[in-house]
């Protein structure tokens, strides 16, 4: 199956795509993750990329077009796959579909997670991860088990999003309401939108995509 996971910063799109990929086996494609790759890398995309993110505005339609068409034409994708902040605008979403025809591809399903305000600034200004092998966790919601001390890797170095911060976090979630919120209209036109509360507990969201998922026909 192929899904794309919607909604604003925070909202929980890259927990829930992480525990869907081990329970499913989909591969999550996170364009955050990939640009924040790139920057590490200091490859050209990333450079372009960098003040961008670190003001909170989106990068180029084009850019982030041709990063996600080269990555779903790979091979694993054919397991399925999770589209964790992309499309982000209509044209992102108009090329996803123009994409996904030319690639003999369909989207099953468009998993918007609601989530409040107040709760999507608390869950960034406490995110943080593993600074060995990226496992994300929550000072608050997703402590590691030992302090200080990576569940996945036993790494003792953590960071944090240098866009996880308030006034960051403004712009985004303003990014969000303007630019990527006209989207759920365009899915919603196709019968594919499905809502889920992202507020509840973060194992009762996956149930809940879960249930959206087993109603979709394949
Ligand atoms: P990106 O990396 O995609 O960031 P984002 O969309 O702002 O989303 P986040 O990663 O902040 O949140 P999330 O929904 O994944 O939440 P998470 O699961 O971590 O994009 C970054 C930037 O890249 C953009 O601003 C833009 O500049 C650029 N970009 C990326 N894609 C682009 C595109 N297509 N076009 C243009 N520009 C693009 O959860 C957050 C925290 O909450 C975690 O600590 C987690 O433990 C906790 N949590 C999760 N669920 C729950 C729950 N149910 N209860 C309690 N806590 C929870």
């Amino acid at each position: 199956m192929n899904i794309i996971l919607i909604g604003p910063p925070g909202a929980g799109k890259g927990t829930q795509s992480h525990f869907l990929e081990e329970k499913h086996g989909m591969i999550q494609l996170s364009t955050g993750d990939m640009l924040r790759t790139a920057i590490k890398h200091e490859e050209p995309v990333g450079l372009e990329a960098q003040s961008l993110m670190a003001a909170g505005k989106l990068v180029p339609d084009d850019l982030m077009v041709r990063m996600i068409e080269a990555r779903i034409a790979k091979p694993d994708c054919a397991r399925g796959f999770i589209l964790d902040g992309f499309p982000r605008t209509v044209p992102q979403a108009e090329a996803l579909d123009k994409m996904l025809v030319a690639q003999g591809k369909k989207l099953d399903a468009v998993i918007e997670l609601k989530v409040d305000e107040a709760a999507l600034i608390a869950r960034v200004s406490g995110r943080f991860a593993c600074a060995n092998c990226g496992a994300s966790y929550h000072d608050t919601y997703m402590p590691t088990t030992k302090p200080n001390v990576c569940d996945a890797c036993g790494g003792k170095e953590f960071t944090r999003r240098p866009d996880d911060n308030a006034e960051t976090m403004k712009a985004r979630l303003e990014v969000f309401r303007i630019q990527t919120a006209p989207i759920l209209p365009y899915y919603q036109a196709k019968g594919l939108l499905k809502v889920v509360d992202g507020m509840a507990d973060m194992h009762d969201v996956t149930k809940a995509i879960e249930a959206v998922l087993n109603q979709t026909p394949a």
